[in-house]
């Protein structure tokens, strides 16, 4: 297959990029390891910075983040018991958009097929060559077990945190800046009407809980765990206790639980983002936690930069933005690690905390919710720093 652009993955990432392409007159290929139906249905985050939302607009009527996602104007940061409201609109005239990631995806897969893209799924990456020459080429193979070769004038690694591509780029599979948490996330989803109106972030003595939202009847929430908790050990009643315990002040409404995972924690960035015809974007670039929402929106972010880099580079053959890529992406990904792993410090629980740290937590978090200028840099990270112009 010959294409001129080949997208390693059918994520957020790898399908918004073939969508911009497209829009620009630029064809490409897409491939995912997975089924359509993996993709659709598997549970990530919920959030949606404004920037991501005004971006997917371009989708036209096959986005339905406005219509059947809800606008949050605020979120709460809880702790020693009382909540703490920063509104977003008075703070930076923005807002985000609480819309699951795998109904982004629906929108996204439903938006390219009907616009013709040639999109594989069960398509399994061995590897890629000649990233520094005209023609990389990506070697796979279908789910029936036959070769395909895409030869490119550039690839895309959009293939996640477990990314193939990635060592073409980065000449390693797992080089990059990373450190570990000593915690996670035990997520659920219940069948019960929401708890709150807007987001909860609670920090308490027993650690961290989010209380989110889904639906009218469907609710997602989270509690500080244990990396190595499994998810299945716990009766219904210990998670309702659990989560009760670390959101004192509100009494949760309790529902059947439908769905529960654990959710490692990770902060990645990979050493090189590009090198020659081939870059990496989204989770094969870097990895963040997940308080504070940032991993689909930053990816949404690499690739509204990748795509006018490769419109500069393919329809003018100009290199000036492609070269520039790696730089400029890495100032807004460090500004997210920074943001996440600062959010995720000021509100979860270590063992090894002293009776210091605590209080300097709960210090740190007064210093957010009682000054404007606090409440305003949570805002403007929460709600998206600005995207590179579209046009
Ligand atoms: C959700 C996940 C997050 O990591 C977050 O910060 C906010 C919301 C969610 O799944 O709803």
């Amino acid at each position: 297959v010959r294409t001129q652009v080949a997208i390693v993955g059918a994520g957020p990432a790898g399908l918004l990029l073939s969508h911009l392409l497209d829009e620009a007159g630029i064809d490409s290929v897409v491939v995912d390891q997975r089924t359509r139906d993996e993709i659709e249905t598997t549970i990530r985050a919920g959030i949606l910075e404004q920037g991501t939302v005004e971006v997917l607009d371009r989708l036209g009527e096959h986005s339905r983040a406005r219509t059947v996602g809800n606008r949050h104007d605020g979120i709460e940061l809880r702790f020693e018991g009382a909540g703490h409201r920063i509104d977003f609109p008075s703070l930076t005239g923005r807002s985000v958009w609480l819309y699951p990631q795998h109904e982004v995806l629906k929108d996204l897969i439903a938006a390219r097929l009907a616009a013709g893209q040639d999109l594989r799924f069960g398509v399994s990456v061995d590897g890629v060559d000649g990233v520094d020459s005209d023609h990389p080429v990506v070697h796979a193979r279908t789910a029936d077990g036959e070769a395909l070769e895409i030869t490119a004038d550039f690839v895309v690694g959009a293939d996640g945190s477990r990314s193939v591509v990635r060592a073409a780029v980065t000449g390693s599979s797992t080089g990059g800046y990373f450190r570990e948490y000593p915690f996670a996330w035990f997520g659920i989803l219940t069948e019960a009407p929401p708890s709150a109106e807007e987001l909860i972030y609670s920090n308490s003595p027993d650690g961290f809980a989010l209380i989110s939202q889904r639906s009218a009847t469907v609710q997602r929430m989270y509690f500080q765990c244990d990396p190595d908790a499994d998810p299945n050990a716990l009766s219904e009643e210990a998670v309702w206790e659990n989560l009760q315990r670390r959101v004192p002040g509100t009494t949760l409404k309790e529902g059947p639980i439908f769905q529960r995972d654990v959710l490692r924690f990770r902060s990645f960035v990979a050493y090189e983002l590009r090198r020659g015809r081939a870059a990496i974007v989204g989770d094969a670039a870097h990895t963040v936690p997940p308080t504070g929402a940032k991993g689909m929106n930053l990816a949404v972010a690499d690739v509204v930069l990748l795509n006018q880099a490769l419109q500069a580079l393919i329809l003018r053959d100009d290199a000036h933005l492609i070269d520039a890529f790696a730089e400029t992406a890495s100032r807004r990904i460090w500004k997210a690690q920074h943001f996440s792993w600062w959010m995720t410090s000021m509100l979860h629980t270590t063992d090894e905390a002293t009776p210091f740290d605590r209080r300097r937590q709960v210090g740190e978090l007064r210093s957010v919710v009682e000054s404007e200028a606090g409440m305003t840099y949570l805002a403007e990270a929460y709600t998206g720093w600005p995207l590179a112009s579209m046009d």
